[in-house]
């Protein structure tokens, strides 16, 4: 496990394209592999994950090549079965959309596993819906862990009422409905990239935001997409950028889906000075992000706010730390089963920041610091097995006294080239 230690840094400054969003990423290599032809994907997110889900893609028959404008997706004429065992790697993206897509193509077998991480996370909210649609799906610690063993077949397209608001698991079952037509309703609206790229490869979805019916589909069309932006990532240097004195950073070509916001909308609840300019729609509203230093003040994020912020918590509590005033987070109870728990890892690394900390089953309180006090020793962090748990602390690092991170080189799973950009970025020593 790679440690790094992150020193306090001065006013970020600059112009930023932070790397492409991966949960489109994911979908486009996925659905590169189903199309009627070749498919372009410019901009993708070469990162861990995104690996994984490339390496089973080319497992399953499809040719991925790089050229000089991005990647180039060559399906087979059907999903192939693959020789080995699937390595999802850190990925929960890859392997619950994989379990759906896989489960739904006959006389195929498929496994699929990954690092110590992924094998923690539940699978029985993918497994038990898959199953009430026919699936012959088996999985460890009685059906609830990976590996997944999977036998494809023919599936019967049931109505699903979703017990979470989970895009992965939504995923999962339109990829499983895909021959068949399915239907579901949705306790909350989870992030909408799946509908709207199978509605823009011509399948017949339909969706108010709650309840999602698609017919269905013989073969996707072909596509040209550049991805944008990922907003989770954009969301360290939006926080940093805040919270850092002196600070003005332009972030461009940011995905704006509204689903994916509510860290936007968080910090300007919190008082961030952000000015934000629409620059596409197509084939998702992306975007400017001019973020300059700003005092925050505390804020409540619960709700569906919460589901729009969920990946962004962890760097929100950062923001909240530095805050004046309490922060309440809730309504998040799924942090403790990302990548890790991601509310037990907040809670200590804020607290080795000297920052009080309430636990609430769903959430926490945060009382913010917005002056910096004395603490002993540089806080120490353990970020093995959550990319974004080592970029939330060292952007706390950052701003507050430095930081020894564990597990450092986790960023890789969603951005490889994190820490040579806060070094670009930082001007020098904290004024
Ligand atoms: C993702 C969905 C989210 C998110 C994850 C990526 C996706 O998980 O936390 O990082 O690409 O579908 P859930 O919506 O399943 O909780």
């Amino acid at each position: 496990m790679a440690q790094r230690i992150v020193c306090a840094g001065g006013a970020l400054r600059g112009t930023l394209s932070v790397p492409g969003n991966k949960s489109q990423t994911h979908r486009a290599l996925m659905f590169g592999a189903l199309a009627d032809g070749p498919s372009r994907i410019r901009c993708g997110l070469d990162a861990g994950d995104t690996r994984c889900t490339r390496a089973a893609m080319v497992a399953c028959g499809a040719q991925v090549d790089n050229d000089a404008e991005g990647w180039v997706v060559r399906p087979p004429d059907r999903l192939g079965e693959p020789a080995d065992v699937i390595d999802c790697g850190n990925s929960g993206t890859t392997i619950r959309l994989l379990a759906g897509l896989f489960a739904g193509q006959p006389d195929r077998f498929f496994v699929l596993t990954g690092d110590g991480s992924l094998r923690r996370r539940p699978m029985g909210r993918i497994i038990e819906p898959l199953r009430a649609m026919g699936a012959d799906i088996w999985a460890r610690d009685g059906d609830r862990l990976a590996p997944l063993a999977i036998r494809g077949r023919v599936l019967a397209g049931v109505h699903h009422d979703l017990a979470l608001p989970s895009a992965q698991l939504k995923s999962a079952l339109l990829l499983a409905g895909l021959r068949t037509g399915i239907s579901l309703t949705q306790p909350g609206e989870s992030r909408d990239h799946t509908e709207r790229m199978l509605q823009a490869l011509g399948a017949p979805l339909t969706t108010d935001g709650t309840r999602i019916e698609l017919e269905p589909v013989e073969r996707l069309s072909a596509f040209d997409w550049t991805i944008s932006g990922d907003p989770s990532s954009a969301a360290f240097w939006l926080v940093a950028a805040s919270v850092t004195p002196g600070s003005e950073l332009r972030l461009t070509e940011v995905g704006l889906n509204p689903t994916r916001t509510g860290v936007i909308e968080v910090l300007q609840a919190m008082g961030a000075d952000l000015e934000i300019t629409v620059t596409a729609l197509d084939p998702e509203p992306r975007g400017e992000i001019v973020v300059r230093h700003a005092s925050l003040r505390g804020t409540r994020i619960d709700g569906a706010l919460a589901l729009r912020a969920l990946d962004e918590l962890p760097v929100l509590g950062v923001a909240a730390a530095f805050a004046d005033g309490t922060t309440t987070i809730a309504d998040a109870a799924e942090l403790r089963v990302k990548e890790s728990d991601r509310l037990a890892r907040m809670e200590t690394g804020l607290k080795a920041f000297g920052i009080d900390v309430e636990p609430l089953p769903d959430g926490m309180r945060i009382e913010g610091q917005p002056q910096p006090q004395d603490v002993a020793t540089m806080p120490r962090v353990d970020g093995s097995g959550d990319h974004r748990i080592v970029m939330a602390f060292a952007v706390a690092g950052h701003v507050r006294g430095g930081v020894v991170l564990d597990g450092a080189e986790e960023v890789g799973s969603s951005y490889p080239s994190f820490f040579d950009d806060l070094e670009r970025l930082s001007e020098g020593t904290p004024a």
